[in-house]
């Protein structure tokens, strides 16, 4: 008996329930009224005397052991319930985090400011509602000059001086008017021009300028600082200047890439030539620098501008620019995974 009573004690301290029913039934089964414990107790007393010292304590002891199993286990599920209504159930499988997603302009000219930034660029921004100094005349297009009807211009009110700036080279004006030579800078912003809204143009877009000043810069800096642009940002590394013209740049120049002719996207967006205008470039005119307090006897320098809508269009393979403000979670969460 003595034998038998060791081993429920074993039993007892292995056992493990998770439901308040199972530790009713091991309760009934051990410590209830018609339980093992009482049937036990009832032989203990027909058992021999000198057995009764040692069977009496090893009974005691799993009368304890299952008393305290009990109280241990219901204690565990109590535990579980309460930290349950504090926390929900801990051990279901987390919630998703829902991730939002950079707009497509805002992750390309990030990537722009990244490029340039490597070759010591810095970044300027200023504002867009502007006067007509800093958007026109200082850049060379003073006023009835022929150039002004190549920017349709948004004016505020009635006051022809105050305008929305129709690109952001009037940032450039006010950096060179507040900092020496030499300069590098950059500068992003929104833009406004009273355009008609078509699949490719927009009365609102944004523009990436970049200025660079100092002694004996030549139209080879700028080539070599553009090809080295193409190639970070497309991966492209053959660029064209094609000459143009820009009222506060001579020479003026476009600046195509050659994209390749490999898909039928290829020869689509680039009417079958495989090249593609980017930008617009050339030599800070001697009279821009001038009207800025920079002497052009001592100091030359290269501008460019693209638009940053164009350049994510090319990126991404956007077909038409009206996509960028819409605001179409469909279309805005297909850039999730870009930084
Ligand atoms: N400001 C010009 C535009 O908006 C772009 C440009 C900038 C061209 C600098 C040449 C040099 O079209």
């Amino acid at each position: 008996m003595l034998d038998k009573v060791t081993e429920l004690i074993g039993d007892v301290q292995a056992f493990k329930a998770v439901s308040k029913e199972e530790i009713e039934a091991f309760r009934i089964k051990y410590l209830g009224n018609k339980g093992l414990l009482k049937e036990l107790f009832t032989e203990f007393k027909t058992v021999d005397a000198s057995m009764k010292k040692d069977l009496g304590q090893a009974l005691n002891r799993l009368r304890n052991a299952a008393t305290d199993k009990v109280k241990e286990l219901n204690d565990a599920i109590e535990d579980t319930a309460s930290s349950k209504a504090i926390y929900g159930d801990l051990t279901r499988p987390s919630e998703p985090i829902q991730l939002g997603s950079r707009h497509p302009i805002s992750l390309v000219r990030n990537r722009i400011i990244e490029v340039f930034s490597k070759i010591g660029f810095t970044v300027s921004e200023g504002p867009e509602i502007e006067d007509d100094w800093h958007n026109f005349t200082a850049l060379n297009l003073p006023e009835y000059h022929p150039a002004r009807d190549m920017q349709d211009t948004f004016f505020i009110e009635q006051d022809p001086d105050i305008l929305l700036r129709t690109h952001t080279s009037s940032v450039q004006v006010r950096y060179m008017e507040e900092n020496e030579p030499p300069i590098r800078t950059i500068s992003p912003g929104r833009v406004f021009r009273n355009e008609d809204i078509s699949a490719r143009a927009h009365c609102i877009f944004h523009q990436v300028e970049g200025l660079y000043i100092d002694t004996d810069v030549s139209f080879a800096d700028l080539k070599q600082t553009l090809l080295y642009f193409t190639k970070e940002m497309f991966g492209k590394s053959k660029i064209r200047l094609r000459p143009s013209y820009f009222p506060f740049t001579e020479p003026s120049a476009e600046v195509d890439i050659y994209w390749g002719l490999e898909t039928e996207v290829d020869y689509k967006i680039t009417k079958g030539t495989g090249w593609l205008e980017i930008m617009g470039c050339g030599m800070v005119d001697p009279n821009v620098l001038k009207n800025a307090n920079i002497d052009p006897e001592k100091y030359t320098g290269y501008a460019f501008g693209m638009g940053i809508e164009r350049i994510a269009m090319l990126l991404y393979q956007i077909p038409d620019i009206r996509m960028f403000y819409e605001n179409d979670v469909r279309f805005l969460e297909q850039f999730k995974s870009v930084l």
